[in-house]
């Protein structure tokens, strides 16, 4: 999440510059054979260049079905599942580790994947510059880091400006798929959550939905599982400009 926060300031109080607190690090994963060639061969069909221009869906996918972005999709394991299990809708998903990408790459082509293409740069920046608003059908986030320490959580990607840019982004009634197995996280997005007059929860009671069959285990939630974590899926609903009285 590049929210700007204050670096020290000069000695006369002027701010020196200004340095953004991101979502992820980058961690200098080995690359496989595999996910060299995959990245050199298979990028060039799958992969969205890197820059400022606006993505074009119906350019990248080759027709208008409605697209979903995944965002911090880790290795892609739910990733290439839904875009198989889903052909009717077209998967964009986005992530910074190359290890990953390369994985994702080669998943694409074991099962001769269509509808996934692949982004990799930091997602709130492919938002911000290079995705129209008011284009995509669906956003998923699945186990997204937790930051567990308090002095980290700032660098939590829920948060109230990144919850606007979704609104901004999404589709009137397009739906927001988030799930963790942090509970204090869960806590902290229900509440962001609740602050945004954009989204509705789709729980009953305003808290978690019983997890949807259809999503796929991704590598994380495997984890959090052996260490005996909970997991919380939370659905919210893109409220139409109306609704909101505007
Ligand atoms: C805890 S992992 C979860 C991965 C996967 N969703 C899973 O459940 O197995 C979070 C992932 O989000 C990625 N990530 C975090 N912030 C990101 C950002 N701003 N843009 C792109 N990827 C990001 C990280 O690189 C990491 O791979």
């Amino acid at each position: 999440m590049a929210q700007r926060t204050r670096e020290p300031q000069k000695s006369d109080g002027s701010p020196e510059h200004y340095r953004p607190v991101r979502s992820f690090v980058l961690r200098a994963g080995r690359l496989t054979d595999g996910q060299k060639r995959a990245l050199e061969e298979l990028w060039p069909l799958y992969g969205i260049a890197g820059g400022t221009d606006a993505v074009e869906f119906d350019v990248l996918f080759g027709n208008d079905h409605p697209v979903i972005l995944e965002i911090g999709f880790g290795n892609g394991d739910a990733t290439w599942q839904m875009a198989r299990n889903e052909p009717g809708l077209n998967f964009l998903g986005v992530e910074v580790h190359k290890p990953g990408v390369g994985h994702l790459l080669l998943k694409i082509e074991e099962y001769e994947i269509s509808n996934l293409r692949i982004a990799c740069e930091d997602a709130v920046e492919l938002l911000r510059q290079r995705i129209t608003s008011h284009s995509l059908s669906g956003v998923r986030i699945y186990f997204p880091d937790p930051w567990p320490k308090k002095r980290h959580h700032k660098r939590r990607i829920i948060q109230p400006p990144f919850v606007r840019l979704l609104a901004e982004k999404m589709k009137p009634s397009a739906i927001l798929h988030l799930a963790t197995d942090w509970a204090p996280y869960a806590e902290h997005m229900l509440d962001v959550m609740q602050c945004s007059p954009a989204f509705e929860n789709l729980a009953a009671a305003g808290g978690r939905v019983p997890r949807p069959e259809w999503r796929p285990q991704t590598k994380y939630e495997k984890r959090g599982e052996r260490l005996g974590h909970e997991v919380y899926d939370l659905v919210f609903r893109r409220r139409p400009e109306t609704e909101r009285g505007e």
